[in-house]
């Protein structure tokens, strides 16, 4: 499909509208249309999506629109929506949808909802105790991909709504440092523990639940500790009842919610604890809007489906490979890590859904930090350097900690850096300032670098569930015009197999024969230096 996907007559339309643009600069394409921010701006709700600063006219919008319908892009949404399993290699529907879909949100999502605020309410009033008798203090969530970072990423961007009195701490590296240095500052009386893990089986996961449970163990040296300072999330109940969680404390959701979009189910339990749960109901209220959205919108109108026409424009007719994510708002630190995952696992494949090597880019390398900050770290190569980058800025209009004098400074930084991205300095115009000709060229900004700009009212559960499931919804779309499954991830497995065939080499308990010279060189090394 795909082999005829690059020969289809709307991506050959494509790919010569991409070569004619190729030849425009993004001043000239502002100066030829002085209405440019109108005719590529989008508005739902209280969010505006600037996209005048991409390279494109109204004839490529135009054609990228033709061919989301030659997609089919509303058909596959029904195809979600009926349940269907178009997650075809692991045989299963996509439902995360259904997790915010409120009353209309079947029984068994409901009721583990009502679950989780049960267990949220007990913790905020302190009815829940641990084993000795006292309050939780701290909960730590073991998790990993999924299992963690939207979970942390909503926590940090809500930590104005953060409960009193309650700290949430996340742990996911198998790296003894990350849990060893969680633990260091917790007393286990008063710490409760969640493990999040879909499969119950992931190798980081585990080794931290395990040595967390000793440690809650040592402390308390009764086995009955654990029904008092241990929850799960997990769809594996039979693994979670075999590593002696209560099963009144575990909280399951279904097999079809993929991990990276699974913040919604009670893989959310400890967003639910930071933010109280009337708050995490409001997360997923802003997640339904959006929903509403994409599921109704016309293409003209749809901020998701318009997310996606743009990276695939960039990425499969201007040539760009790079996607940075620069949220101006220091509580969406972590939104570039979670938005890694939920792209790159999605769409960072090179086989169509029937089986055929894609002729074609798919998902760009995506990246970024928090603004000011990467100002001063790799702006510098964004603006003078060799690589074009299709740059997302986000920010809020309102301040979620308004200290007097930072939010005005943040903002002018966000819409200057877009648009010396966008215009750059010509030679001319560095002359004009009286620059010593020996410099021009070091002081001149060759522009044409295309970004879009998203603006929120402010940061609340509400907006920031719309924020996360616009992305969720770019990524479903990019996933039909890609014509990619973009629910499996059977990339990460190679990995995992190879880990836990080299973990008995590294030990010494196995032989380095079969090994490549690297690796064998490698574990030698290792070996001798104490490993
Ligand atoms: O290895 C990748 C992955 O399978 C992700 O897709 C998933 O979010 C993560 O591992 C964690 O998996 P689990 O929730 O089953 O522990």
């Amino acid at each position: 499909m795909s082999e005829r996907l690059t020969s289809q007559p709307l991506w050959l339309a494509l790919t010569v509208q991409g070569a004619a643009i190729a030849t425009y600069h993004l001043r000239d394409l502002f100066a030829a249309d002085p209405d440019r921010f109108r005719h590529f701006s989008l508005r739902h709700d209280r969010l505006l999506l600037d996209f005048s600063k991409q390279r494109l006219n109204g004839e490529t919008l135009n054609l990228l629109r033709k061919f989301a319908e030659s997609r089919d892009w509303q058909g596959w949404i029904e195809r979600m929506r009926r349940g269907e399993a178009i997650n075809h290699t692991e045989g299963r529907a996509v439902e995360h949808t259904l997790l915010r879909a409120g009353d209309r949100a079947p029984a068994d999502i409901r009721d583990v909802l009502a679950r989780m605020e049960r267990f949220c309410d007990d913790i905020h009033s302190g009815r829940w105790r641990g084993h000795g008798g006292e309050r939780i203090t701290d909960i730590v969530n073991i998790g990993i991909g999924g299992s963690d970072l939207g979970p942390r990423m909503a926590v940090r961007a809500l930590s104005a709504f953060q409960q009193p009195d309650l700290r949430v701490h996340f742990v996911a590296n198998l790296d003894g440092a990350d849990l060893a240095g969680t633990l260091a500052g917790l007393n286990p009386r008063t710490t409760l523990f969640i493990v999040a893990s879909k499969t119950f089986t992931t190798q980081e996961t585990m080794t931290n639940a395990r040595t967390a449970r000793d440690w809650l163990l040592t402390a308390f040296g009764d086995p009955a500790a654990i029904a008092a300072h241990f929850a799960a999330a997990s769809t594996n109940l039979d693994a979670t009842a075999a590593f002696g969680i209560a099963p009144a404390n575990v909280f399951p959701f279904r097999d079809s919610i993929g991990g990276r979009f699974s913040l919604w189910s009670a893989i959310g339990l400890p967003i639910a604890l930071a933010i109280g749960f009337g708050n995490f109901r409001q997360l997923l209220a802003g997640a339904r809007d959006m929903d509403e959205h994409f599921f109704t919108a016309p293409a003209t109108d749809n901020l998701p489906l318009t997310l996606a026409l743009l990276t695939l424009w960039n990425t499969c007719f201007l040539g760009t490979r790079s996607h940075g994510i620069y949220p101006y708002s220091h509580s969406l630190a972590l939104l570039p890590d979670h938005l890694q995952q939920l792209e790159m696992e999605s769409n960072g494949k090179r086989i169509d859904r029937d089986g055929m090597a894609v002729g074609h880019a798919t998902n760009p390398v995506l990246w970024g930090a928090a603004g000011t900050n990467g100002q001063h770290s790799f702006f510098q190569l964004l603006h003078q350097g060799s690589e074009a980058v299709a740059c997302d800025f986000i920010a809020l209009a309102r301040a979620d900690f308004p200290l007097a004098g930072h939010h005005n400074g943040l903002l002018a930084n966000c819409l200057a850096q877009s648009s010396a991205l966008a215009f750059g300095l010509t030679a001319d115009e560095v002359r004009a300032a009286g620059v010593t000709e020996a410099l021009v060229p070091y002081r001149s900004f060759p522009g044409n670098q295309a970004s879009t700009t998203l603006l929120l009212p402010e940061l609340t559960p509400f907006t920031l569930g719309q924020l996360i499931a616009l992305y969720e919804h770019k990524v479903f779309s990019l996933g039909v015009l890609w014509h990619l499954n973009a629910f499996d991830q059977w990339g990460v497995e190679l990995g995992k197999q190879m880990a836990s065939r080299l973990a008995p080499v590294l030990r010494g308990e196995a032989e380095t024969t079969g090994l490549d010279a690297s690796t064998r060189g490698l574990v030698e090394h290792l070996r001798a230096n104490g490993a």
